[in-house]
């Protein structure tokens, strides 16, 4: 059965993958990681947007059947034309994220938090007009946890850094656009309090992509162990070993694409 295939900038698109790969345990994954250009959320709208078209494109290669942008960045910038370009269905992080955020909040005051890109592009502020949103552009998280320091003090010292505005706010939810920020979740629940739901997409694009397969009669028909191939642009045993520190299941070999 054919495979799905998703993409990220790095590793923060494996919080999406582990997800739904315990959901959906039948289905062949791909997961790209576009590592030799990360990050991504520095650059320009034209380049997010070439970028994750050659991602996609990449993907196209390997013959899948339906494409997840695990990456909000490329989801801010690039989702319709993806859905207008590409044959097969194609679904991103941003809605599953949105509508668990508003599900969530009580006060309709939240933060959100994403990289510089996504935060200028407004997308995210447009479709949370109901809300009191509090947009923090959070540039050194994707780093941080590419070079595996979540747990490290000094991600503490970055987390109260970017956000101490949010103090006094009333917020009572923050959502997590970007793949990365869920790896940096108990520093920042840490930093935000706990009257703070921090909300990430992961679970609810699972279950769009349990639906979106089933009304396409696309899930895989058999029980049979599926298998999880992983592509980077970048350094594969960099990208292994920090892979392996959270990806809950095993990665047998990283390819260079
Ligand atoms: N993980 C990506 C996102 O969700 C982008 C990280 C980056 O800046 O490369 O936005």
């Amino acid at each position: 059965m054919l495979p799905i295939g998703l993409f990220d900038s790095g590793v923060g698109g494996l919080t999406i993958l582990r997800e739904i790969a315990r959901a959906l345990p039948y289905e062949n994954l791909i997961y790209f990681g576009d590592t030799a250009r990360l990050p991504l959320g520095d650059k320009s709208p034209d380049a997010i947007v070439r970028f994750t078209l050659e991602n996609a494109k990449f993907l196209m290669r390997q013959n899948i059947k339906l494409l997840i942008v695990a990456c909000h960045t490329a989801c801010s910038h690039a989702m319709e034309i993806l859905e207008h370009l590409l044959p097969i269905p194609v679904l991103g992080v941003m809605a599953p994220g949105i509508s668990d955020l508003l599900a969530a909040t009580k006060s309709k005051r939240v933060a959100l938090l994403g990289t510089a890109a996504t935060i200028a592009s407004g997308v995210f502020q447009t479709q949370l007009q109901t809300l009191q949103v509090y947009p923090i552009a959070c540039p050194l998280f994707v780093p941080l946890t590419e070079e595996g320091l979540q747990n490290h003090p000094v991600a503490a010292y970055i987390a109260k850094y970017y956000l101490s505005p949010l103090q006094g706010a009333g917020i009572d939810a923050a959502l997590l656009a970007c793949t990365h920020y869920p790896l940096l979740s108990a520093v920042i629940q840490q930093t935000v309090g706990p009257e703070v739901q921090l909300i990430e997409p992961a679970c609810s694009t699972a279950q769009e992509v349990f639906h979106c397969l089933n009304r396409h009669n696309l899930l895989n028909p058999k029980n049979t162990i599926p298998e999880i191939r992983f592509f980077v642009s970048g350094d594969p045993e960099k990208f292994r070993r920090l892979a392996k520190m959270f990806f809950p299941f095993p990665i047998k070999k990283v390819q260079l694409a």
